[in-house]
């Protein structure tokens, strides 16, 4: 695979075409994604459920990303490399600029926040300081405590409506990218068709540009609940090299996410 830039990303939405994106928290398993052809890594602070064992991704540190991100930046290849700001950095645009700055430092190739149309001053100073930035909308875990649990957003028309102007608010600012979690196929698809930068959906139907998901859940060995937009592509794959190559050339052909893994 080619080394794969936001540029590429453009491209591939203009075609039409599909991406795949994964998490990764460390070096072998961010260099056997890159080679399965996954073209974005995501260093998750979902890495605080799947790796540390905390039931949110709350108590993530900026320390704990950076670190990973350093582990997987040596082995990622061609891939591009996302890394998720940490809980409460977004607290002061003075505190984004210095956390977004560790994690490029670490090796982030863009960084991604979560938050609404407030977050605009923020990413629009990450934008113009050359950070490009993918704004998380949806279901933000971040927010899980106010949203009372991991629950589909968007379901009714003024929160799908509240949805897609924050999502053109954050563009405007200077958002590169659009991450949408737990949404109705059918919003995922209006923001895809209403923006024209890539969307990446996760349990956001089959239509955004992009589809990612944690990697513990594409082996199927994530505990406890498994959300219904997950699917185990270890039950079809003789190693996890195949698993991730399956996952990907899903993705590409879209076959996944099918109807029954959307809202
Ligand atoms: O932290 C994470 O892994 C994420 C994905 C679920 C999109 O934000």
């Amino acid at each position: 695979m080619k080394t794969v830039t936001l540029s590429t990303l453009q491209a591939v939405k203009r075609a039409g075409e599909t991406f795949s994106c994964l998490t990764a928290y460390d070096a072998t398993f961010a260099h056997a994604a890159g080679e399965a052809g996954i073209e974005v890594l995501l260093v998750g602070d979902s890495l605080g459920m799947v790796l540390q064992g905390h039931s949110s991704t709350l108590p993530v540190t900026l320390d704990d990303v950076c670190y990973h991100t350093r582990c997987v930046a040596r082995g990622k290849g061609a891939s591009l490399l996302m890394v998720d700001l940490p809980f409460m950095s977004n607290a002061t645009t003075a505190r984004l600029l210095e956390d977004a700055g560790a994690l490029m430092r670490a090796g982030a190739e863009m960084v991604k926040v979560e938050g609404e149309a407030w977050m605009a001053d923020g990413i629009r100073e990450l934008s113009r300081r050359g950070v490009p930035v993918c704004a998380h909308l949806g279901l933000t875990p971040q927010a899980v405590h106010r949203l009372g649990g991991y629950k589909v957003q968007g379901r009714d028309a003024e929160q799908a409506g509240r949805i897609l102007e924050d999502a053109r608010a954050l563009v405007e600012a200077g958002a590169s990218m659009i991450l949408l979690e737990c949404v109705p196929a059918s919003l995922g698809r209006a923001v895809t068709e209403a923006l024209e930068v890539p969307v990446i959906g996760i349990g956001a139907g089959a239509d955004t540009d992009g589809q990612i998901l944690v990697m513990h859940d594409v082996l199927g060995i994530t505990a406890g609940h498994t959300p219904r937009f997950v699917k185990n592509f270890m039950a079809e794959a003789d190693d996890i090299q195949g698993a991730f190559r399956r996952y990907h050339e899903d993705v590409k052909a879209r076959r996944f996410p099918a109807a029954e893994h959307a809202f």
